[in-house]
């Protein structure tokens, strides 16, 4: 296993720490092929789903060959993954896609798919003793950060936008320990600077640009693809920011065809916010040039206006014949509002996938008889301002709004409420 830029194709060691090639690359994880492959490779991952504990009964470690083989007795881990693969009808129905599987990534252990790279990337920042690690983050990053950091007992950075943070991620930032730096500035400001930091003060950087962050990111397909017993969907739809997931997702789908858990492989959908495009717009131009963009959505998970992993993203949408589409704040709230309903819940930039499922099956895109994995990438307490806006505060009122009603403390309020809900 070596590390290799994907810009200049210079080779690294495993061990090397720098965050990215001095040409600007980015760095990609090789693995060998591993010594099983096909049949016996997927016996193997079948045959530790239920371990009990230790580093195999995470959904992550399980993959721990063609994730991270050199890993040993290093792993931090919560343990991570092993998360529900749901079918909801109502969620279908608004969809118009009967097919339609939910990957709920919110029920990782701080409630978001970030788990599963910090738990690869903090066993590496410990393997090569790092004293501190940093990431710029729109808050789920760095809630994942700051608890796999305080599991590895290493000092943890964070760079937050100012104002840009929902209140879940940043109470658990606070809490789990690590230090908050509210950074004058948007998302990408912050990631500028993260990089700085990485560069000038040694410390061991984790945000997605990190090459084990994206191995640990791949699990969510390799999962994925188990649960369905190895019988891949036709397409999977990922909420797309600064793309370290639509990179993982590529380099999994890529790798599990070489190493035969699959014969083909899905086609990917990642879905932008509108005023957080930048991806869509390069998308439409048939990826010819950048389009960088000033962010702005509801979503503020995805609230990112040039990506990282751009060049990475290409790629994954490429091999694997995708799409790239955007959706509005406000059919992103409605599906937020609809899986919400139906007991699921999620914050607003998972709801973009379900959105974009829509969108896409309108479009003549997807086919209603096509299976489709959209991913359900934070839980819902991650941001519980938006909740409050939507249900309360939104004017004029979202048809699906259900504000708490205020009573005397009467049965007979209450009577004449339940009578009206009947
Ligand atoms: N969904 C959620 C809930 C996220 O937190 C993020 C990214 C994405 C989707 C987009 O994933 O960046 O891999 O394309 N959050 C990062 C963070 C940026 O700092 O927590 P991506």
């Amino acid at each position: 296993m070596i590390q290799r830029c994907a810009a200049c194709g210079a080779e690294y060691a495993e061990s090397d720490p720098r965050a990215e090639c001095p040409c600007g690359g980015l760095l990609d994880i090789e693995h060998p092929a591993p010594s099983l492959t096909g049949g016996e490779l997927r016996a193997l991952f079948d045959s530790r789903l239920g371990e009990p504990t230790g580093a195999l009964a995470s959904g992550v470690w399980r993959f721990r060959e063609i994730v991270h083989p050199a890993a040993g007795n290093d792993v931090v881990t919560w343990p991570e993954g092993n998360t529900p693969l749901l079918s909801r009808e109502v969620v279908s129905r608004w969809a118009a896609c009967p097919g339609l599987l939910l990957k709920h990534e919110g029920q990782n252990p701080t409630g978001s798919f970030k788990d599963r790279g910090m738990t690869v990337a903090v066993t590496q920042a410990r393997r090569l003793g790092a004293s501190a690690v940093a990431c710029a983050t729109t808050g789920n990053t760095g809630a994942s950060l700051a608890a796999y950091a305080a599991i590895a007992g290493i000092a943890g950075l964070v760079l937050v936008p100012r104002g840009g943070v929902a209140a879940g991620k940043l109470a658990q930032v606070m809490a789990y320990g690590a230090r908050t730096l509210v950074v004058r500035g948007d998302f990408d400001a912050c990631l500028r600077l993260a990089r700085e930091v990485a560069e000038e003060l040694g410390v061991y950087l984790l945000n997605s640009i990190n090459p084990f962050r994206v191995e640990g990111q791949k699990t969510i397909v390799l999962e994925l693809l188990q649960q369905l017993r190895w019988d891949p969907p036709a397409w999977i739809v990922v909420p797309a920011g600064n793309l370290g997931n639509t990179a993982a997702f590529g380099k999994a789908l890529r790798e599990a065809r070489a190493f035969g858990l699959v014969s083909r492989v899905p086609r990917l959908a990642a879905v932008q916010a509108e005023g957080a495009a930048p991806f869509a717009q390069s998308f439409r131009d048939g990826f010819r040039t950048r389009h960088p963009v000033t962010a702005e959505t509801v979503a503020s998970a995805i609230r990112i206006g040039d990506p990282a992993s751009f060049d990475r993203g290409v790629r994954a949408i490429r091999e694997t014949n995708g799409v790239v589409t955007t959706v509005s704040d406000a059919e992103i709230m409605e599906a937020k509002a609809v899986i919400d309903a139906a007991g699921v819940g999620c914050e607003p930039a998972s709801a973009a996938s379900v959105a974009g499922v829509r969108r896409l099956v309108r479009e003549g895109v997807i086919w209603a008889d096509e299976q489709v994995a959209a991913v359900l990438t934070g839980h819902l307490l991650k941001d519980p301002g938006i909740v409050t806006w939507y249900h309360v505060d939104a004017q004029p009122r979202p048809p699906l709004a259900n504000p708490p009603i205020e009573i005397e403390a009467r049965v007979s309020e209450v009577s004449r409420l339940l009578k009206k809900e009947r």
